[in-house]
């Protein structure tokens, strides 16, 4: 949610900066901007509406060897040159990640002072406040105006004549990068990949003054500070699409490997886990978007293997809820990138009221590991798309391990084997998978519901999440059961229902749902990997058949067709599925 970056080296600043937004436009890409320190001092501006390219054309006469930039998802005021940052005030120039949420009153108080704003942001207020805390020390100014924010920042300063760039983090993350005489510093690490050997994370209260020659950590008390300098291990290749027009795709195709990652990497933590679920009585999953979804997932395995009540519910509403936590209970945060304030804050508060907490993750030193007893990776990579493909795929098999090993089960256990032995089944799907009839089915229709019982439910739901996302059209995703309770009201010749069925138990039920969207006139897409439902749906609905699994594993497998579905639905309708309209991939204000 919002990029930024900044570069202080030898090399040419305004191509470092538009090189790392360009890699942090994920975050949000509905206005763009950069403000680079000139040889002379001075500092040159540019700010636009619309994605990070809308700067191309001024990079080659932006001459500077430091700078920063901003790459925005709105929160307040909408996306216009005005609104885009940086934002500046008598020669200091301010980027912002997060929300002032007192920047109304501070903005009043700064208007009675004299000051006069362009812009309808929060962030506008901390320039002003910077230029009128300045006494000489950018970093003291910098302190002194941090104290007076509520709410969320990772910040990048600037001032006219100084050729340094001073930053400030308050739960919204921020890193840096110890280059050869040059030195970097971002919202996250793609904008880094392959820029410099180590990175530092800075802590909630932290600052930092950035050179081309060294990078100076202070507290909050501004006291020198030491932060751990770990490996880069994320180079510019890894980045590449590799010859994928979308990172959705490339990342859609990565889902064997993240799985198979993710079960190497969980044989390192079995013994601590083991730990931390002792005396484990309640299981609750949180999480925003995909994240929930695959909690859900989660909440099944957990009830399935080892027989524990377990619960799965959304980050933002548990925090709002007054949640009972009971002694014993477990709190799973599923998370991609770490940095969801809605997850990171529900974390906080079931933390408070004493429960222990399992961070799965695919960041493992994030703001959400902070606050866990234990973090289970989700080894997919950097994933770059907003809409989450392989990152659930791998959510999903760390949550099968993490319930394997809570219901006492090891690697020589046959459910063990059979996550492993899944890869070369998911790698045929991938490579066999045909969706294009039924995306185009979807591409023409007025609304796509998505329709399944047990695991097959829950895959519905993120099915029908993926499809709005990149593509837009309307929907929903719901149990089979639910269908004769309402919906089955909006069913007519321009819907389509797509009901997955893969729980040989339940099969009986599902195809009586399709019978009921059938005779209601509606057009029905069957995604199933039982032979008997295609042969006997063959001839009355589009059917996609997927290869055989076993219940527990069969997510992985019809998630591929459901991601696979949306991706291709929204190519035909040209939709850009990697930056979909209004959306980011890190969600960092509640
Ligand atoms: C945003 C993204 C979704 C993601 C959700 C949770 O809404 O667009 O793709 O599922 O945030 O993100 P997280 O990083 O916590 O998994």
């Amino acid at each position: 949610m919002c990029g930024i970056t900044g570069y202080a080296g030898g090399g040419n600043a305004a191509e470092q900066v538009f090189e790392g937004l360009k890699r942090l436009e994920y975050r949000g890409y509905d206005s763009a901007g950069m403000a680079i320190i000139k040889p002379s001092g001075e500092v040159s501006v540019v700010k636009k509406q619309g994605k990070v390219d809308v700067l191309k054309p001024y990079v080659a006469d932006m001459r500077g060897a430091i700078g920063m930039g901003h790459t925005r998802w709105a929160t307040h005021g909408k996306p216009s040159d005005i609104n885009a940052h940086p934002h500046f005030a008598g020669g200091i120039y301010v980027v912002h990640n997060g929300i002032i949420e007192n920047y109304a009153e501070l903005r009043q108080q700064l208007q009675s002072a004299g000051e006069t704003f362009i812009s309808e942001t929060d962030s506008e207020v901390i320039a002003h406040l910077i230029k009128l805390n300045y006494g000489g020390n950018l970093l003291v100014a910098l302190r002194t105006t941090v104290k007076m924010l509520k709410g969320s920042y990772a910040l990048m300063v600037i001032r006219e004549g100084e050729p340094q760039i001073a930053v400030a983090k308050r739960r919204s993350s921020l890193i840096l990068g110890y280059g050869d005489g040059e030195n970097f510093c971002a919202s996250d690490r793609p904008a880094l990949a392959g820029k410099c050997k180590r990175v530092s994370i800075l802590e909630d209260g932290d600052f930092a003054l950035i050179t081309a020659q060294k990078i100076e950590i202070f507290d909050e008390n501004l006291n020198p500070v030491n932060r751990p300098k770990i490996e880069n291990t994320l180079t510019s290749e890894k980045l590449d699409l590799h010859g994928c027009p979308h990172y959705m795709l490339k990342e859609l195709r990565e889902v064997p490997q993240t799985v198979k990652n993710t079960y190497s990497s969980f044989a390192g933590i079995g013994e601590k886990l083991k730990e931390v679920f002792k005396g484990t009585k309640r299981v609750i999953f949180l999480g925003c978007g995909t994240a929930y979804h695959a909690g859900l997932i989660g909440k099944k395995y957990f009830e399935a293997f080892a027989r524990v009540p377990a619960e799965a519910e959304n980050a933002g509403e548990f925090r709002y809820k007054n949640p009972v936590i009971t002694k014993g209970t477990v709190v799973f945060a599923v998370t991609q990138s770490g940095e969801t304030a809605d997850t990171i804050e529900a974390v906080i508060l079931a933390k408070s009221l004493g429960a222990k907490v399992i961070a799965v993750t695919n960041v493992i030193h994030s703001a959400i590991s902070r606050h866990a007893d234990i973090v289970v990776p989700v080894s997919a990579g950097a994933e770059i798309c907003v809409a989450a493909t392989k990152s659930y795929a791998g959510q999903i098999a760390a949550l099968y391990l993490c319930a394997l090993t809570f219901a006492g089960k090891d690697a020589s256990s046959k459910e063990y084997k059979q996550l492993d032995a899944l890869c070369p089944v998911l790698e045929n799907t991938l490579k066999e998978i045909n969706v294009y009839t039924l995306a185009h089915m979807c591409a023409c229709s007025n609304g796509v519901y998505f329709l399944g019982r047990g695991f097959d439910y829950a895959v519905a739901l993120e099915g029908s999440l993926k499809l709005k996302e990149v593509s837009y059209i309307a929907g929903e995703g719901y149990p089979a059961g639910e269908l004769k309770h309402g919906t089955l009201a909006l069913i007519d010749g321009n819907t389509v229902s797509v009901v997955l069925i893969t729980d040989e138990e339940l099969a009986s039920k599902s195809v009586s749902a399709v019978e009921q969207v059938l005779s209601r006139g509606g057009k029905v897409a069957v995604i199933t990997c039982l032979p008997a439902v295609a042969k006997a749906l063959k001839n009355k609905a589009e059917v996609i058949s997927l290869p055989g699994c076993n219940k527990f594993l069969s997510p992985l497998v019809t998630a591929i067709a459901v991601q696979e579905l949306a991706y291709r639905t929204a190519v035909i309708l040209g939709r850009d599925p990697d930056k979909p309209r209004n959306l980011a991939k890190s969600v960092t204000v509640e």
